[in-house]
Parts: C-alpha cells; structure tokens; sequence
C-alpha cells in the first residue's frame, strides 16, 4: 500500500538517490542469476580485527559491562584517545574534548546536524567521500565542491578554496588519504590551506583521518591541528576504529575538538543513539592502547595490491591511473574511454556508462567518479586478493580493448 502523501519527511528529497546504487543493484541482480561478478566496491579492510581486540571484548562481556555507559564514551576510551593525539599526531586534548561514536560517520553526522543552519556553505573538496555532501544537504546546509584537479594530485588548490569561501563558509571537510582519490596532503600542501584558512577566522575545519594509518612508501602523516595550531580552536579531528584496526562492524568512531563543540554533540547523541556499544568499547580501547604492529604488515599487502592494480590498469587501453599515497581504493580516469562504442554498438558518454558496460561485459562491479563529484573516473577498492585483483584487472583490459 503506498505511503500517505506528504507522509515522508521533506528532508529527504534533498539526499541524492546514489549513483552507486545503480551499478551495486546490478551487480546484486547479475550475481542472482548466476553471473560470475567481482565486487571492487567494498569500503572495507579484507582483514579479521586483530584477536587481541576481539579477545578484550570477550573480557568486556565476561566482565559484565553489558549496559549503557556514559552518551560521549566510558572515561577509560576518552583518554585513550586523548593519548593516541598526543603520541601520534602531538595534539593536547583533554578527555572532555573527546566524544565517541557509533562509527565515525555518526560522529561526522553529529558534528554537522548540530553546527549547520539553513544556508550555510559547506566547502567539500572533490572528489569526495559521498555522505559529506548528502549531510550537509540533510542539514539544509549548501555543499560547495571545489575540485582537486587529477594533475594536483586530487588535492584542492589554496588559491581555490580561497575562492570558494564567502561569509555563509562554516566548515571545511579535509579528508587526508581521501576516499575515493586515495591522495593524502603532505605537510607542505596543509601549510597552504591553512595559510587560506588564518585568512578566514568563521570558517571551521573537520578533518576527517579515518585513513590515517593506511599510507604507503613512507609518507609522513600530518593533520591540519598540528601543521597550525592557531587552527587548534576551530578544528574538529575526526577519526575513527574502522580502517586501521579492521572494525568496520564494530561501530566506533571518534572526534576530538572545543569542549563546547563536543558537549553539543553529546547531547544530539544523548537523544538518538545514546552511547556507542559498550563492547565495542572496550575493544577501541584495546585498539589504541594495545601493540600496533599489524598496521604496516596490513600495509605491506595493501601496497602490493596498489602497485599491481596500478600497473594493471594503466595497460589498459583509454585508462590512466595514478599512484596514490594511501586509502585502499585508486581513481583512475577513464576519459580515453568516453566516446567509444561497445561492441553491440553502444556509445559510452559518461564513467556511469563505462561501469555499467564493465559490469554487463565482463562483470566486474566499480564505482562511477560522478558519485564522487569528479568525472570521468571510477573508483576501485583493492581491499581483496592478488588473485582476485589480477583477474578483476584482466578482465577490465580486455573490456577496454574491445571498445571501438
Ligand atoms: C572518508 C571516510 N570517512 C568516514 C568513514 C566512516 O567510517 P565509520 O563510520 O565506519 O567509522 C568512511 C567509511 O567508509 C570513510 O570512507
């Protein structure tokens, strides 16, 4: 029976159907008729949580701690995230200066439902992870995209952010390395945003550094708050339990920022989710405080993937692919595609048509780069096997070479 009119919510109609919903729903629909698909989408380490997390949720249980706990986080996981800031990115930051989360997106969602009115800007470099901009809108906020051009790298210019600013500007979303690009900003490159941003005292930075940990070939991480810490007061450092330490499905995030920022953000959690499962706390706290040492074997692999899907795409006819420094997806272009045809005839105008043909022609399921507010380009996730990396690749090549 359908819904009464008017029943659901205005709101909605300002988040975009996804444009990735196309291309998953047709891998799920080919893969029930029995077609062989390769998923490359996933947004997750292939990796189990390593067993000395699960083993301290497992203690956590025994213990008793079943019920709720404190809405911002229980005051062990508070510090022990104060402390992962002083010792990994040299940031002071008191435990009332931190509020945990069901995952971080709840925390970015937090932070923008309780800081963005009606009309506000919102600067989301592109290309971009796509809940920033379906948020902002959520918040009847106004995403303004600024792109980070394949020749910078995927990183925006200072000069374009400066332009893009005006005196509605609240915040500006940093997402170093980036979903979908896997670019991460050196030093020297947040040295010039925030040049623009000192210029600019309204405007606030989330830095999102979920993919902190996930980098390659020695780079060195630097996060805005440390780079300048005239910025320290008006920056929201989010991060979270999901790609590092291979959480995804435990649901904890995090952020750190002023007290009032994060008191604010707690009460919006006091009265949706409340706090974020005590379990899943007590292996966060695992996860910081305990041995590290599975992150850069965890990057090792991913780098073998990386320079192998690079390698493998960049032979494919119409495809270039940079390297990028961290994340586990890349973004090649497939601008030397667009204006072919298929074999059975088919023009391919636009990435969403280039991964709808690759998913009919030889079944492997990607991303299109206009989800990600920067075409044309399509995301791979190489969060899976050699093995299945190499066929997923030679499979693109040759749906590539058969395009006329
Ligand atoms: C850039 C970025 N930020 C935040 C998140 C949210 O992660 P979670 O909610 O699992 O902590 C993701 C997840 O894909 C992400 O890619």
């Amino acid at each position: 029976m359908p819904l009464p009119k008017d029943f659901l919510a205005q709101s909605l109609n300002r988040i975009q159907p996804s444009p990735t919903i196309a291309v998953t729903q047709k891998a799920r629909d080919l893969k029930a008729e029995g077609r062989d698909v390769i998923g490359l989408g996933a947004g997750e380490p292939d990796f189990d949580t390593p067993d000395n997390i699960k083993d301290a949720a497992i203690a956590a249980i025994k213990r008793g701690e079943t019920k709720y706990t404190a809405v911002e986080g229980i005051p062990e996981l508070r510090a022990a995230v104060a402390k992962k800031f002083k010792r990994e990115n040299g940031l002071e930051y008191q435990p009332n200066q931190v509020t945990v989360g069901t995952g971080g997106k709840q925390v970015l969602y937090n932070a923008l439902t309780v800081t963005v009115n009606p009309g506000d800007e919102v600067v989301v470099p592109a290309p971009y992870w796509v809940s920033y901009p379906d948020i902002v809108n959520l918040c009847e906020g106004t995403p303004v995209s600024v792109v980070g051009p394949e020749n910078n790298g995927f990183k925006m210019r200072p000069e374009d952010l400066d332009a893009a600013i005006t005196k509605k500007t609240k915040w500006l979303i940093l997402n170093s390395p980036s979903n979908p690009s896997g670019a991460a900003y050196s030093k020297k490159e947040l040295r010039g945003i925030a040049d623009v941003l000192l210029k600019h005292p309204q405007v606030w930075v989330l830095t999102d550094d979920m993919y902190e940990h996930v980098l390659y070939d020695d780079f060195e991480y630097w996060t805005i708050a440390q780079v300048e810490p005239k910025l320290y007061p008006r920056t929201l450092t989010l991060n979270g339990m999901s790609k590092a330490y291979c959480m995804t499905g435990w649901r904890l995030g995090y952020a750190a920022g002023p007290v009032e920022l994060i008191k604010a953000i707690g009460a919006l959690q006091s009265q949706s989710t409340t706090n974020p499962s005590s379990i899943s706390q007590a292996a966060g706290i695992e996860a910081l405080n305990g041995p590290q040492d599975f992150i850069p074997k965890h990057n090792a692999i991913f780098k073998t993937r990386r320079d192998l899907v690079v390698k493998l795409l960049n032979a494919a006819e119409g495809l270039h692919c940079p390297v990028p420094e961290g994340a586990f997806y890349v973004y090649p272009s497939c601008a030397g595609a667009i204006g072919k045809r298929t074999p059975q005839g088919k023009a391919i105008e636009t990435d969403t048509e280039f991964c709808e043909y690759l998913l009919e022609a030889v079944g492997v399921a990607t991303v299109p780069g206009t989800a990600f507010g920067l075409a044309p380009h399509f995301r791979i996730s190489y969060a899976t096997s050699n093995e299945i990396l190499t066929e997923a690749c030679t499979r693109i090549q040759k749906a590539c070479a058969a395009l006329r």
